[in-house]
């Protein structure tokens, strides 16, 4: 499972992609409104950090036509801008219609709850389908099964499209989603984090340290 970094912050990504795991990074509006750059420089700035890989962008107008517009512009800032496309009917006709365009826009198909809009969503031509696990488990119901079913319907008929585990909330989320087989997890750098520490990791750093400090007392290191 590939991970992608879901943040709009520069130093985040920087940070992780020093790591060597992420290979994607995908925003929304609410992550672009947290940073004082203008939209279409810090488009720029990540792909350009990012360069060779996968920066999802969201489209914000609410009409196929607009969608389609907008997507192209947004595809014209760098050539690894992936566009985001809300799950409804006038997103399925905007992701239909770029997908046949002479220029190919990559879509993401965002704010996804159901195996039926993965179904249409990647019928229509979506690169990649983003269910929303944690606004499931927010209602109560299962995010990480949602996932399975997906990933489960897409094998057993052939589709092409790349399924995101999107709204990821813990690092529990992230190994169930690997687990059930999702393709991609995006997620927040503070899962990030906390994936990469344990305190029994710490604690046993902190006694190697002390014990090498005996040994060089000693005169025997
Ligand atoms: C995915 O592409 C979205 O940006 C994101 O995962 C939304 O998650 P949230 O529910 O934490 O806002």
């Amino acid at each position: 499972m590939k991970l992608f970094l879901d943040t709009a912050n520069i130093e985040e990504i920087e940070e992780a992609l020093s790591w060597g795991v992420i290979s994607g990074v995908t925003t929304n509006p609410t992550l672009v409104s947290k940073e004082k750059i203008p939209f279409k420089e810090l488009v720029k700035k990540i792909c350009s950090i990012m360069e060779g890989y996968p920066v999802s962008v969201e489209a914000v107008s609410t009409n196929s036509s607009e969608m389609v517009k907008e997507a192209k512009e947004l595809a014209q800032v760098a050539p690894n801008v992936v566009v985001k496309i809300p799950m409804d009917k006038e997103g399925l006709k905007a992701v239909y219609e770029l997908s046949k365009s002479p220029e190919k826009v990559p879509c993401n198909v965002t704010l996804v709850f159901s195996v039926n809009q993965a179904l249409l969503a990647a019928t229509a031509g979506a690169r990649y389908v983003s269910p929303f696990i944690g606004r499931v488990d927010d209602i109560g119901w299962d995010g990480v099964g949602l996932v399975q079913e997906i990933v489960q319907t897409f094998e057993i008929q052939g589709l092409q499209s790349e399924v995101i585990a999107a709204s990821i909330r813990h690092p529990r989320h992230v190994h169930e989603v690997a687990a059930v087989g999702s393709h991609i997890a995006t997620l927040p750098f503070s899962v990030l984090d906390n994936m990469a520490m344990h305190p029994l990791t710490d604690r046993g750093i902190e006694k190697f340290q002390k014990d090498w400090e005996k040994v060089q007392q000693e005169n025997l290191g």
